[in-house]
């Protein structure tokens, strides 16, 4: 990459709505049952694994993704913070995951990746998850749902093929959970900031990259890349779907 490229998520701690605040309310929770071993499904640069190790500084973890770059990113992050030996971030599919189970398994905005099948992918995605975790285990599902139902015209605005089918609501969601084998211990839900905080890092340093490189060659095709993603939120999703964080816990 030059130095005069768009600049790619830069500005994003997490990739997902996630304040600082419920990552810390977070981490207290799933470390308070000892767990030696993490695995991070669709991990991208896996900072919320990264905080895990150090308040769990027994356990080792290691996170699947596809994505080269932000595995990348996650190897200098946990380099700089001492975690590198314990910190192990693999490229590859998700869904072909060797079956060894996790004391505590992470799947935050990547329960696509645990199903080769059709939206919604939820359910699937949660009989996985329970096989992946050991007796006595946590997963943490961070997972799309509908606030209300979504209309015609926001659905068209959102993305390519966007249907009602794609979710479920929150009640919905937290009884799939209990049909995959698992009690629901916690229920929380990203708030309005931290959506608006999500959305604005997401592009913002692009926005001030466009500012200053009006004429570049990747001008064009950036600017309507990212009037597009601001369209389908402000005219889609926004206050529409929802993103819940349930911490589970498989029956015995
Ligand atoms: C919304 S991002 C969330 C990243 C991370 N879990 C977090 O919360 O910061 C979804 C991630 O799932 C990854 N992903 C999608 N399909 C996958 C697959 N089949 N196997 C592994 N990772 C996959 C993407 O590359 C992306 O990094």
């Amino acid at each position: 990459m030059t130095l005069t490229d768009p600049p790619r998520l830069s500005r994003l701690t997490f990739h997902g709505p996630l304040s600082e605040t419920r990552a810390a309310g977070l981490v207290d929770r799933l470390v308070r049952n000892g767990p030696a071993t993490i695995l991070d499904i669709g991990c991208g640069w896996g900072e919320l694994t990264l905080r895990l190790l150090e308040a769990q500084p027994t356990a080792t973890a290691v996170g699947v993704d596809l994505n080269a770059e932000d595995l990348a990113r996650g190897r200098r992050n946990a380099e700089a913070r001492g975690l590198a030996d314990r910190a192990d971030f693999v490229e590859g599919n998700a869904a072909e995951l060797p079956g060894a189970a996790a004391d505590l398994v992470l799947c935050l905005g990547a329960a696509q990746a645990l199903t080769d099948n059709a939206p919604p992918h939820t359910a699937d995605a949660l009989r996985v998850l329970r096989g992946l975790v050991a007796p006595g285990g946590r997963v943490l599902l961070g997972e799309g749902f509908w606030e209300r139902p979504p209309t015609a015209d926001e659905l068209a605005a959102m993305w390519p093929g966007a249907s009602a089918e794609e979710h479920h609501d929150l009640a919905t969601l937290a009884e799939l959970a209990e049909e995959a084998g698992f009690r629901v211990e916690w229920i929380e839900t990203a708030n309005r900031d931290e959506w608006e905080e999500f959305e604005s890092r997401y592009q913002s340093d692009v926005e001030v990259w466009l500012a200053a490189h009006h004429d570049h060659p990747e001008a064009a095709g950036t600017r309507e890349r990212v009037r597009r993603h601001r369209s389908s939120w402000l005219r889609g999703y926004r206050g529409v779907l929802g993103l819940a964080y349930l911490t589970l816990v498989p029956v015995d």
